[in-house]
C-alpha cells in the first residue's frame, strides 16, 4: 500500500522500540522518514537497515537547540515535513515518598515539553510552509488514570493527552491534525525496564510483573509495537482527515473512553 506516497515524517524517539516500528510502517507505505534519536548510534543502525527512505537524525527534545537542528535537517535531506510523531519518552517510577525532583524535572522536560515545542517547532514549518500536516502524541493508558508508583510517568501522559486537545483545537485552523495514540502494556526494551522495577519494588521475580499485566489484558496478551503501526498510519493517511484532537486507545480492549 502507499497511504503515505511522497510524504515526509520526522519520529522522534525511532531508533528502537514503538517509534521504530512506525518508521518501518511509514517507509512501506511510501514515506520518507527521519529516525530521530538521543541515542545517534542506535538511529544510524536502524536508517541504515530500511535503507535510503531513511534518515538518523540526532535530537535531545529536551533542548531547544536540538529540536530545531532535527527539523532543520530533516527538512535539508527530505522536504518539507508532512508528519510528526512525538513518540520519544522516559518512564520512571518510585513511591510518593521517595519522588526525586531532578528526576520528575528531567522526565516532563522530555514527555512534556518535548512533545511540546517538537509539536511547536513543526507546526510553524507546516504553516509557513502550507502544509495541511499531521501531527501524532505518543500517550499512553497511564495517562487515563493514576498507579501507586508511577505518579510522575502518569502525569506526564495526562499532560501529552491535554496538550493534544488543545493543540488540536488551536492547529486545525491551519488544516493541521493533531492527535494522539495510548497503548497499553506494549512489549519490548521499555517494559524490560518496568518489570525490572517491579521485581526490586514489589519482590516480584523477574518476568512476573509482564505475565501478570499480560494476563490482565482483555486480548490476552501484552501488545507488541506492530500492534500499534496501524493507527500510526491511519492517522497520518489522507482517511484520517475530519479527526480532531482525539486520543485513541490502542490496548487490547483495557480502557474504554
Ligand atoms: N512500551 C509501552 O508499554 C508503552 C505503553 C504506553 C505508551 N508508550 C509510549 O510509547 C512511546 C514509545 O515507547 P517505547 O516502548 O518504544 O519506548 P523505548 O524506551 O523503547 O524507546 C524510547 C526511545 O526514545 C529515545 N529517547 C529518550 N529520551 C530522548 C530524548 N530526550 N530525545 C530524543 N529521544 C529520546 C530513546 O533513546 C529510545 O530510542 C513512548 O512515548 C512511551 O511513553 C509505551
Amino acid at each position: 500500500m502507499n497511504r503515505l506516497q511522497g510524504k515526509t515524517a520526522l519520529i522522534t524517539g525511532a531508533a528502537r522500540g514503538i517509534g521504530l516500528a512506525f518508521a518501518q510502517a511509514y517507509v512501506a507505505e511510501g514515506a520518507r522518514v527521519a529516525i530521530a534519536d538521543v541515542d545517534i548510534a542506535r538511529a544510524r543502525n536502524a536508517a541504515h537497515e530500511i535503507g535510503e527512505m531513511a534518515l538518523a537524525v540526532e535530537m535531545d527534545v529536551a533542548d531547544q537547540a536540538s529540536i530545531d537542528r532535527a527539523v532543520a535537517e530533516t527538512v535539508q535531506a527530505f522536504g518539507p515535513i508532512d508528519i510528526l510523531i512525538n513518540n520519544a519518552a522516559l518512564f520512571t517510577a518510585a513511591p510518593v515518598v521517595e519522588i526525586d525532583r531532578a528526576d520528575y524535572a528531567r522526565v516532563f522536560d522530555i514527555n512534556v515539553a518535548g512533545t511540546l515545542f517538537t509539536m511547536q517547532a513543526v507546526a510553524r514549518h507546516m504553516i509557513a510552509n502550507s502544509i495541511r500536516g499531521r501531527i501524532i502524541n505518543m500517550a499512553s493508558q497511564a495517562g487515563r488514570r493514576g498507579e501507586p508508583l508511577v505518579a510522575v510517568y502518569c502525569a506526564t501522559k495526562a499532560a501529552v493527552i491535554s496538550l493534544t486537545q488543545s493543540a488540536g483545537l488551536n492547529l486545525i485552523e491551519h488544516g493541521i491534525n493533531v492527535n494522539a495514540i495510548a497503548p497499553g502494556v506494549v512489549d519490548g526494551e521499555h517494559w524490560d525496564g518496568v518489570d525490572a522495577f517491579f521485581a526490586k519494588h514489589e519482590g516480584k521475580a523477574p518476568g512476573q510483573k509482564k505475565k501478570e499485566v499480560a494476563a490482565a489484558v482483555p486480548y490476552g496478551r501484552m501488545g507488541t509495537a506492530a500492534d500499534l503501526t496501524g493507527m500510526a498510519v491511519f492517522l497520518a493517511s489522507d482517511a484520517a482527515d475530519y479527526i480532531v484532537a482525539q486520543c485513541y486507545n490502542v490496548d487490547g480492549g483495557q480502557w474504554m473512553s
